[in-house]
């Protein structure tokens, strides 16, 4: 037989296990126009819904005259707050614990609000629909910026809650005041900072910006009045979540709603909310008795779904003249919009801002975070982050080279000495977290040695001479960020989502032929689940990955999970997987005992088989042991190969890494080349070299984006200055840098596998990593803070403020 001349090791290749860089096998439907999207879903008689949307960032909404819209030919409904009251679904509850008008109630309260829905047998029809829609505004005074927000006469812009005293996460002290969450020890913080040899401060804006799938949000609401079932494709990260919620909402039993998320393309956190688009559909659905499609065009996803950012970070770090960290203070102001519909953990209004220590070890610390309306758009989700990592790594990173300026300190030199060691692992940091396990300084040293930082601060010594003896207009930054990310929510204990535990699920079944289909409670919306997961079965159990179906996304087969998003699926649902097949290779150990007639602790498991102990000629493959698990009646033994597993994880992971750009900046026109970007990871064991370069690529060109260029931005009426791509800057293969990926691997001690999230590191350190570049070179003439995206406009006039422009 083959088998028996193959060798461990080429019987292990043939599987395409964990560590191989397996080719991606949705590609193979992606690549040839296979995809199945929400928008490729055409059912019969399906109608198309489109939302009248307010002009008006603030206003009083007096009246909406339907009647036009409703004989334009094709409309069937318009439906409007008043026709959802009597269902109790004018209004919805956000993730965050406060409530969102689904169609404008009364006011609206940012430019782009959902005011009226017109349903009509196709998508002309219903933009018809909507012009024709009379709306009488009387507009009221606009408040876009945080801190007025608060000021004691500001208007009132949640009338709703008037007189409320009390939030879902605490006392609200103003009208527009959300919530105070703090963290740390605020009295003994104070103390070191007052007593420091040095204190550098600084206000650190990660500005407001939004996540930039390809597909755009939507979905098909299909209600069958003749089964009374409820069938919903949609753009959901959770579709589980989905379907729990709906239930809870509607009234409609949860077993009669079936939740698909079909293909996706691409989340980055913005198809985590449940958006007035859902909800109107379903609706739209039950009283016309069709299937109704919604989906986004790009404009009303810029305006109106999950924002993200918009934090203000008053910072205060306190070290010794020799620059050893002592203490850090954060006071920040969150700007919510016009509703707090921030997808973050019950217990954590404002995500995990407190990872915001970093790498560092800091032994004492203070954060404080209040939540404002403001009449923009609501969301505040982590766009490729997990719960407001990247706003705590921004911050941290920015303090620091803040620090090392105040300490005319190498910034490289700086986190060196500052950095948790490898023997303090696991770490309780100040902030309350328990970090799993970390090399930091082993991922620094290769990084600085990879880049030939030594030379490279040689040479802009140089390249400085020059331009100040005018021979040059160019000057060289050189960008540092050592990361430390904190992924795979839950644990059930402290995660949930609106009360939702944020566990995950793998369920696998064998085929009596040894083949096998694995379902989870994740999604992919372009990770490459299908590829990796099947990988970890295949290491796990000895199934060739390319003989694993894997399948997500629909909730009336894949065991309940809460999703995919904070890098969660790896840590959860991969370790949920792995657990599974854990289950199943017990079984099948008893199995080939009995086959082999040994006794269960005589046989081993051996790449894709068992083996008896001492007789490595004498053993059954999976295969053998799969068929037999059906089709032969094993004493004592169910037939059937199959197991499910749901994983609470006991900690999250802490992935890391170490990335460094350097930059080239014309200081006339404020243009800017990277000329290099080395981005350094540890996601712990990595299932899949490639996969994980690609991660890395399409992180660190979305962090690319959202420092160089991307921000959502509004006048002060609140009208949106950037609604478009010719106004969002997203960058195309002519912007985007070349990067060179490394890695070091700290297994993760409390994840079966040792495996790490990966998928949102690279967005997280590569923003302060390309700012920092930017402030790196403007430093020696007096830059300390400037706020992002670093266009060539605000570079430009960075230069012209330092006096640099002749
Ligand atoms: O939750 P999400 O899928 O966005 O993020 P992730 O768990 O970090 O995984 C992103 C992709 O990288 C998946 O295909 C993972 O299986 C893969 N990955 C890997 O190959 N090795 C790791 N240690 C972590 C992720």
């Amino acid at each position: 037989m083959k088998d028996e001349v193959q060798s461990p090791e080429e019987r292990s290749a043939t599987l395409k296990g964990m560590g191989c860089s397996r080719k991606r096998v949705e590609d193979v439907r992606f690549t040839q126009g296979r995809g199945n999207y929400v928008d490729d879903i055409k059912l019969d008689g399906m109608l198309t819904g489109d939302f009248v949307r307010s002009p008006y960032a603030h206003a009083r909404v007096l009246s909406i005259d339907t009647e036009a819209a409703l004989a334009v030919p094709g409309v069937l409904a318009v439906l409007t707050a008043k026709d959802l009251e009597p269902l109790g679904l004018h209004w919805m509850p956000t993730l965050a614990g406060d409530k969102q008008m689904v169609l404008a109630d009364g006011k609206v309260l940012f430019q782009g609000q959902e005011v009226a829905y017109v349903v009509a047998t196709d998508r002309y029809a219903a933009a018809d629909g909507v012009a024709a829609v009379e709306v009488d505004y009387e507009d009221l005074p606009v408040v876009t910026d945080p801190f007025k927000a608060m000021d004691p006469d500001a208007p009132v812009l949640r009338e709703d809650l008037a007189g409320q005293t009390e939030g879902a996460h605490g006392p609200r002290r103003h009208h527009n005041h959300i919530f105070t969450w703090e963290q740390g020890d605020k009295a003994a913080t104070e103390a070191v900072l007052a007593e420091a040899d040095v204190v550098a401060e600084e206000m650190v804006y990660y500005h407001r910006t939004h996540p930039m799938p390809l597909e755009t949000c939507g979905c098909v609401a299909s209600m069958d009045k003749v089964t009374g079932k409820l069938t919903l494709w949609g753009t959901f990260q959770a579709p589980h979540a989905v379907r729990t919620v709906a239930s809870l909402i509607s009234g409609i039993a949860e077993h009669n709603i079936r939740v698909i998320s079909p293909d996706i393309g691409g989340g980055f956190g913005n198809k985590v909310g449940v958006y007035p688009g859902y909800v109107c559909s379903i609706v739209a659905s039950i009283v016309t008795g069709k299937p109704v499609k919604w989906v986004e065009s790009r404009m009303d996803n810029l305006m109106s779904t999950a924002f993200a950012r918009d934090y203000w970070m008053q910072g205060k770090i306190a070290a010794t003249k020799e620059g050893r960290i002592t203490g850090l203070w954060c006071h920040t102001t969150a700007d919510h919009g016009g509703f707090d519909a921030c997808a973050d953990p019950t217990k954590f209004p404002a995500g995990f801002m407190n990872i915001c220590t970093g790498s560092y070890d800091i032994p004492v610390a203070y954060l404080a975070v209040d939540g404002v309306y403001t009449n923009k758009a609501p969301g505040g989700v982590a766009y490729r982050c997990s719960f407001r990592v990247t706003e705590a790594a921004y911050f941290i990173e920015r303090m620091i080279e803040v620090l090392a300026i105040k300490l005319n300190m190498d910034a490289a030199e700086l986190r060196r000495i500052n950095f948790i060691r490898k023997e303090q692992f696991p770490y309780q940091s100040a902030l309350g977290w328990e970090y799993d396990s970390g090399d930091y300084h082993t991922a620094w040293e290769k990084a600085l040695n990879a880049v030939g930082y030594d030379g490279l601060r040689r040479e802009q010594a140089e390249r400085l001479e020059a331009f100040k003896r005018g021979e040059t207009r160019k000057l060289i930054g050189i960008g540092l960020t050592h990361f430390t990310e904190i992924v795979g929510a839950g644990p059930v204990k402290n995660c949930d989502i609106l009360g939702l535990g944020m566990f995950d699920s793998c369920e696998i079944r064998i085929h009596p032929t040894g083949s096998a289909i694995a379902r989870l409670g994740t999604i992919s919306q372009g990770q490459g689940h299908a590829t990796t997961f099947a990988q970890i079965i295949a290491s796990e159990i000895g199934i060739p990955a390319d003989d694993i179906t894997l399948e997500e996304g629909d909730t009336d087969t894949a065991p309940y999970g809460l999703g995919t998003y904070g890098s969660r699926s790896t840590p959860v649902a991969g370790a949920a997987t792995a657990m599974a097949a854990r289950k199943i290779r017990a079984k099948a150990q008893m199995i080939a005992a009995y086959l082999l007639e040994v006794h269960d602790d005589d046989v081993e498991f051996d790449v894709d088989r068992f083996v008896v102990k001492g007789a490595p000629e004498r053993f059954k493959t999976m295969k053998e042991i799969a068929f037999a698990s059906y089709n032969q009646a094993i004493p004592g033994v169910e037939p059937g190969l199959e197991a499910v597993s749901y994983y609470d994880p006991p900690n999250m992971t802490y992935p890391f890494g170490a990335y460094i750009c350097v930059m080239e900046i014309d200081v006339d026109t404020g243009e800017h080349a990277v000329r290099s970007f080395y981005a350094l990871d540890d996601c712990g064991t990595r299932i899949n070299p490639m996969i994980i370069e690609g991660q890395v690529h399409g992180g660190a060109t979305e962090g690319y984006a959202i420092a160089m260029g991307q921000e959502i931005a509004y006048d002060e009426m609140g009208n949106h200055k950037t609604a478009t791509l010719m106004d969002f800057f997203v960058p195309t293969a002519w912007e985007t840098p070349h990067y060179t990926t490394d890695f070091t691997v700290t297994p993760s001690p409390h994840h079966p596998i040792g495996a790490k999230g990966v998928g949102e590191s690279p967005n997280v350190g590569s923003v302060p990593c390309f700012s920092n570049a930017v402030h790196d070179a403007f430093r020696p003439f007096g830059l300390v803070q400037s706020h992002m995206p670093h266009d060539h406009w605000r570079i430009w006039k960075i230069a012209e403020d330092l006096g640099l422009h002749v």
